[in-house]
């Protein structure tokens, strides 16, 4: 590769990233989703690109505006991301950072649904959304070289997120602790650790962009010596 070295190691790599919620529609005004402020997601594309990277950026809804210089897949659904993901490849790498809704309301209502109903709430039936890290994860030709999920945990994270790693086929996981007294979710700040196949290291507390600035520095040497 012509543009591999120096200051912009990802020269001539695509990258795809994943980031922010997504929004399963109950009807046409209602939903459910999970806390995602996409800042993690969009620091890590912005990262990327500084390091030469041609970056898809595949987000939900977020809170904070899109990075610069990224090719934007805007979608709102589990299930539009997943094709988003899939209509991108071939990559190199892949870092899924969303916070993707694990179920979807099976059968939303076409028009509101009304409060008045005889005083009885809405019954709603969920279904499972597809995993996308575990099947973009999954060995064959279109397999990225690298590929990157996130473990969002409360409770005994590096256990939970180590046997994630296993169960989806992944080769790094970045979990982190979201429970509320942490500050985390929707913060400035992140304290995550890098789990890999010979380990896992944590990295002390540090902003969400030098979190992004260090992994895509390791997700570079990765790629650059074919040992991810
Ligand atoms: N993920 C995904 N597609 C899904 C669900 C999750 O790509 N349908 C990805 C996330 O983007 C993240 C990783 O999988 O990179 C882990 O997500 P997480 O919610 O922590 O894992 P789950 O397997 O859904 O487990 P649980 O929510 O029960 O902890
Ligand atoms: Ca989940």
């Amino acid at each position: 590769l012509s543009g591999d070295t120096g200051d912009r190691p990802l020269a001539g790599r695509h990258v795809i990233v994943t980031s922010g919620p997504t929004h399963e529609p109950i009807d046409p005004v209602r939903y459910i989703a999970n806390r995602s402020s996409g800042a993690q997601g969009t620091a890590i594309a912005q990262a990327l690109v500084a390091l030469g990277a041609r970056v898809t950026f595949v987000t939900g809804p977020a809170t904070v505006p899109p990075p610069a210089g990224v090719d934007l897949r805007a979608i709102e659904t589990a299930e539009q991301m997943r094709q988003a993901v899939e209509g991108a490849l071939p990559a190199d790498a892949a870092v899924l950072a969303a916070a993707v809704a694990d179920w979807r309301i099976e059968s939303p209502a076409q028009g509101k649904i009304k409060k008045d109903r005889n005083g009885a709430p809405p019954a709603l039936s969920f279904a499972e959304n597809r995993d996308i890290l575990a099947e973009l994860s999954r060995p064959g030709p279109d397999r990225p070289a690298l590929v990157v999920g996130f473990a969002a945990e409360t409770d005994d994270v590096i256990a939970n997120a180590t046997a994630k790693r296993a169960r989806k086929g992944c080769d790094w996981i970045v979990a982190n602790d979201v429970s509320p007294g942490t500050g985390i979710m929707g913060g400035a700040e992140n304290a995550v650790t890098l789990i890999r196949a010979d380990g896992a290291e944590t990295w002390e507390r540090m902003s969400k962009p030098e979190v992004a600035a260090r992994l895509a520095r390791r997700m570079a040497e990765a790629l650059g010596h074919g040992t991810a």
